[in-house]
């Protein structure tokens, strides 16, 4: 049954999916508590990640495959994984990385490098490298934290004038803020988060949040 949150959120937010499972605030509990180490925090991450992925995939076409079982031919549906591009924001965005791998290890990966210029919070790129194909992929853009949206509006338009068209925003942790400014300038990308917090503090770090998602998660607080 869907929660009346849930359901209120999809009202507000018509492209916005919150997954509601127990299994995924119970992950959560591991990942904002401030004495989870780096390897708890990345196997409580990699364990969302996979959640997040199952969602992101739903509406995926798929093509049929003629197989053999051990008792007949048949055809089944499968995913054409070389059409999917994962998008990972550096270095937080790995962390999500590995569990969308996992499940479509065939896919192809992006990497785009941008930080927050923590005066301004605008976002800055040092680096971007991507299949020279993008306009033919179907693009999942991974980061786990979604604050005030412009580092993810960045990358988006970083791999929009680079080429792609279709892609679908995934993360961890989103605040109203950042969802906003995401349906204001890019309202064609649905977003898919695991929470959605309650709000921003002035140094634009999500409450409550888990605190800074990279550091969290390679030890370098
Ligand atoms: N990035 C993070 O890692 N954490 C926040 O709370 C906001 C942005």
């Amino acid at each position: 049954m869907v929660s009346p949150e849930t359901a209120i959120v999809s009202v507000m937010h018509p492209s916005l999916t919150v997954l509601d499972h127990p299994l995924i605030t119970h992950r959560l509990a591991t990942l904002r508590n401030k004495e989870t180490r780096p390897p708890a925090f990345r196997r409580a991450l990699d364990a969302i990640a996979t959640m997040l992925a199952v969602e992101a995939t739903r509406d995926f076409t798929t093509v049929d495959a003629q197989i053999e079982t051990p008792l007949e031919t048949t055809s089944v549906p499968v995913i054409d994984e070389e059409a999917i591009c994962l998008a990972s924001i550096l270095r937080a965005g790995n962390g999500l990385l590995d569990g969308f791998m996992d499940l479509l290890p065939r896919a192809s990966v992006a990497h785009i490098g941008l930080y927050r210029n923590h005066e301004t919070l605008d976002a800055v790129s040092y680096y971007f490298r991507a299949p020279s194909n993008l306009g033919d992929k179907t693009l999942l853009l991974l980061d786990p934290m979604l604050a005030t949206g412009h580092t993810a509006y960045a990358a988006i338009e970083k791999l929009k004038s680079s080429g792609a068209a279709a892609m679908k925003f995934v993360c961890l942790v989103a605040a109203p803020e950042g969802v906003a400014f995401l349906e204001k300038h890019a309202p064609d990308v649905p977003i898919i988060t695991a929470a959605l917090d309650r709000e921003l503090n002035d140094k634009g770090y999500i409450l409550p949040g888990l605190g800074d998602a990279g550091d969290r998660i390679y030890g370098t607080e």
